[in-house]
């Protein structure tokens, strides 16, 4: 089961999907192939064949597209604070603690198996400032063979980063991003590239212009992928226009740092402007629903940002959104786009009320959960197709102690897909692979 296309669901049954020994699948044998029993049968004597069964679907993995791997400790946790006061207050306190390489891998160990669990296949990390720390991140999804972008943070501007978590000097952040860009491709040798180093300024209010500037003459050089914070909230928009004169988008562009690789978090504030230079460069937009009700003070313009041809995935964005599921985000997604469509304060007349066509359903959300996140990233995965990384997860209607739903008398397999989506739970996901490796096996 899945979303090829943005609206459009493919279920196939009784299919083969063939995988190949690179991880990639070499293709996909459909029930009236004439050739099916055949590969099947090969498969079969070969020992290669695996059977869902009954009540079990396959689905690609999840694309989360935005995660701070330090946040864990910290999920559901502190958030009754504006965002500007939770990051000061929670968050860099508790990333300086990854100066203990103890402590860091205890919480990456940890981070890493539950998104697994939760049929995350490919991770897109902010890790911390050090660099240290943020190789044990890179060894841990490279040994737990999870597929991840991973990002030495950069904060080197000592107006808004605190003296105990920052930066000690611009070339030194410059230096380490290099260094991790070299470890982590390093790693690439053994098998399957898994781990893709990405630079990482958090955002343009910890960074001096300097900084963002090299940032941006590395990206160029390397071709790494490139994430930043991007017009998140009322504060954080305002502050970048204070500073530089410019939304977050066009002072990014001016910075070099708006690539075809670059993926910009929230991105709740831009205008149709910003939405043309996203387009215009290819760069994406990481989605995270959840998060934003909290931090962000307003829905981002999904729809409006699609229509407009601007790549769109989603992302959990922990620990400023509680849930570590993307299924949950899907959800949320769908939510906000209706409470955007419809408007939220009902002391206001219908007709006014709300951003009328704003809506996406859930066949759309989970095209943005999967391949809108592989057209982000710019990697061919999202998708069981032809030359598509095998990142794949099975879905157990039948599991115990779940709340997914499936009535037989009533449901097609359209039905059984969209009770997946609604009510799947970590409990559901059985099985998970990634480049055909298997990552999680429930039996
Ligand atoms: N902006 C800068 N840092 C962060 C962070 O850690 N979380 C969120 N949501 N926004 C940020
Ligand atoms: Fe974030």
């Amino acid at each position: 089961m899945q979303t090829p296309e943005r609206g459009l669901v493919e279920i196939l049954e009784d299919a083969l999907v063939v995988v190949a020994e690179d991880g990639l699948i070499a293709e996909i044998v459909t029930a009236d192939d004439p050739r099916h029993e055949g590969v099947e049968a090969e498969a079969r004597a070969a020992g290669r064949l695996e059977v869902l069964g009954e009540g079990r679907y396959l689905l690609p993995g999840f694309v989360d597209l935005h995660i701070h791997a330090p946040q864990w400790p910290q999920l559901g946790k502190a958030l009754h604070l504006p965002l500007e006061d939770w990051l000061q207050q929670y968050t860099f306190p508790l990333e300086a603690r990854y100066a203990d390489l103890a402590f860091a891998n205890a919480a990456y160990r940890s981070l890493v198996d539950a998104l697994l669990a939760n049929g995350t296949t490919t991770a897109v990390y902010y890790a911390t400032v050090h660099l240290e720390a943020t190789k044990a991140l890179a060894d841990i999804c490279q040994a737990k063979g999870q597929r991840a972008l991973i990002g030495k943070v950069v904060m080197d501007d000592p107006a808004l980063s605190p003296d105990f978590y920052r930066d000690l000097s611009t070339d030194q952040a410059i230096a380490d991003t290099a260094a991790f860009i070299d470890y982590a491709n390093g790693l690439a040798g053994n098998g399957t590239r898994l781990v893709y180093p990405t630079i990482t300024p958090r955002f343009i209010p910890t960074c001096t212009d300097a900084g963002l500037k090299a940032l941006g003459d590395l990206a160029a050089a390397t071709g790494a992928h490139v994430q930043t914070h991007c017009s998140e909230s009322d504060w954080e928009h305002g502050f970048v226009l204070e500073r530089t004169g410019r939304t977050d988008t066009r002072a990014l562009e001016a910075f070099g740092l708006m690539t075809r690789r670059t993926v910009l978090a929230h991105a709740n504030f831009i205008c149709d402007d910003d939405m043309d230079a996203i387009h215009a460069c290819g760069a994406g937009v990481a989605h995270c629903p959840l998060s934003n009700h909290y931090f962000s003070n307003a829905v981002f313009p999904l729809r409006r940002a699609l229509e407009k041809g601007v790549h769109v995935g989603l992302g959990t964005d922990i620990s400023g959104g509680h849930d570590a599921s993307i299924f949950s985000n899907i959800r949320h997604a769908v939510a906000s786009s209706r409470a955007l469509a419809d408007g939220v304060d009902a002391s206001l007349p219908a007709d006014s009320r709300g951003r009328p066509g704003s809506a996406v359903d859930f066949t759309e959300a989970f095209w943005l959960a999967t391949a809108g996140g592989g057209i982000v990233l710019d990697l061919p995965i999202g998708l069981l197709a032809p030359g598509y990384f095998f990142d794949a997860m099975v879905i157990d209607t039948h599991a115990a102690d779940s709340d997914l739903v499936v009535w037989p008398e009533l449901d097609g397999l359209d039905d059984v897909f969209q009770r997946i989506v609604y009510s799947s739970g970590r409990q559901n996901v059985r099985k998970v692979w990634v480049a055909g490796r298997a990552v999680v096996d429930k039996g």
